[in-house]
């Protein structure tokens, strides 16, 4: 007499079949998470932080001055690379007695190398390409495609000058909100 061994192979198949979708879950689940993660990392907005540049009194008006800072929308691993700055010069008042500031990025358009104030000329100037800019921030010379990035601010019931942490300006992702513009 001889046994078949027909009736443990559906048993088997079936084994087979349900091991043949949990290896496919797994793996669109390993191959889908970092994709889920880039679509809803994408569409969920960063809080803007703010950066207290400290009173408006230490402004002179019309005189352009740098101040430096800690930004907060660095890493811990960021080192030097934390330690921003931006120029900021007091305009004064307007007509609605609302102070008026200009905070310019410190970052060149072209490639981002830091600017230099100089008051002398009534200049910004780039070291490592020649990119000159007027006092203003738009772009007078040199490689640079447009002028300096102005940063958000705001003038605080603090009497402080904050700013919008600005993050690395680039000409696809200016510091403004490019409604405001
Ligand atoms: S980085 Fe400033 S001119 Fe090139």
């Amino acid at each position: 007499m001889t046994h078949s061994s027909t009736p443990t192979q559906p048993e088997r198949r079936t084994f087979f079949h349900w091991l043949t979708y949990a290896f496919g879950a797994a793996a669109t689940a390993i191959l889908g998470v970092p994709f889920v993660g880039f679509l809803v990392g994408s569409l969920r907005k960063k809080k803007a932080k703010a950066v207290n540049l400290g009173s408006i009194r230490a402004f002179p008006e019309g005189q352009t001055r740098l101040v430096t800072f800690t930004n907060p929308l660095g890493q811990p691993w960021d080192g030097m690379t934390a330690h921003a700055g931006v120029y900021v010069c007091y305009l004064g008042k307007d007509k609605a007695e609302s102070h008026q500031f200009r905070v310019l990025a410190v970052n060149c358009a072209h490639l981002g190398c830091p600017v230099s104030w100089f008051p002398q000329s009534g200049l910004f100037m780039c070291p490592c390409h020649g990119g000159v800019y007027y006092e203003t921030g738009e772009r007078a010379s040199g490689p640079p495609p447009r002028g300096l990035f102005p940063c958000v601010w705001e003038v605080k019931k603090d009497g402080n000058l904050w700013i919008e942490a600005p993050h690395y300006p680039s000409l696809q992702d200016t510091l403004r909100n490019p409604a405001d513009v």
